[in-house]
């Protein structure tokens, strides 16, 4: 499925959230604070606009590490072009779930909009807690339906009919309806954190985007 909607991913990305999804990445690589000069990785990492933002933060002597089990996302975020002032990216073909990274190998970890389609959330979890050194920290930007009771009904509203027919328009219909569903069925903001929490992070909080709609998780490896 990810094969087939990569080629118009970004431009799905850019259209249904408004342009607003760049400010979520780079909400996400502030919080990950990588160390100028660091090791990053960006599990998920699709078409690698989170990898980039890191790449920025370390800074022309650091690295990122780009994993995706979908070589057709890979090559897309491959073929972007890369400053010279940022840090090198290296793509990696991978399951998230069996990272081929040692122990604290790495000075933080991020996963964008990528754990609610990785079969066992906790597993990929424990793997990026697995691979990041003492002190170091994990994100996860994903989606979440907002508490309020209109803002919910709005956000559903837009994500049961929009999402689907502009997905169904311009890419594949049926993984924009998954897209819809897969949200709501997945964990609330709350039950994220509790798994981040059980995955071996202190401090887990999250902070919301988006109406509610978008949350951005993380923790520290205690
Ligand atoms: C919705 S895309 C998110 C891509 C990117 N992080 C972003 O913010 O746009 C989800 C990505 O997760 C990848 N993915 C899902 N399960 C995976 C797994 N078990 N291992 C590695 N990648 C996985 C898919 O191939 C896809 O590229």
């Amino acid at each position: 499925m990810f094969g087939e909607i990569a080629p118009r991913y970004d431009l799905l990305n850019a259209l249904l959230s408004l342009g607003r999804h760049h400010r979520w990445r780079r909400v996400a690589a502030d919080l990950a604070t990588p160390p100028p000069g660091g090791v990053a990785l960006d599990i998920c990492t699709g078409t690698g606009d989170l990898a980039r933002e890191l790449a920025k933060r370390v800074g022309s002597s650091g690295f990122v590490a780009g994993l995706d089990f979908c070589e057709e996302m890979l090559l897309l975020a491959e073929a972007k072009p890369r400053r010279r002032t940022d840090g090198l990216i290296g793509y990696i073909a991978a399951d998230a779930m069996a990272l081929p990274l040692s122990d604290s190998s790495v000075d933080c970890a991020t996963v964008a909009f990528g754990i609610r389609n990785v079969q066992d959330p906790a597993r990929a979890f424990a793997e990026m807690v697995r691979v990041v050194r003492t002190g170091g920290r994990v994100v996860c930007l994903e989606f979440g339906l907002p508490e309020d009771r209109l803002r919910r009904r709005l956000v559903r509203a837009y994500e049961k009919t929009v999402v689907p027919a502009l997905g169904g328009t311009l890419s594949r219909r049926s993984a924009y309806r998954y897209l819809s569903g897969s949200i709501a069925g997945f964990a609330s903001p709350a039950e994220v954190r509790q798994m981040m929490s059980r995955a071996g992070l202190a401090a887990v909080q999250s902070v919301a985007m988006n109406l509610g709609s978008v949350y951005a998780h993380w923790g520290v490896k205690a």
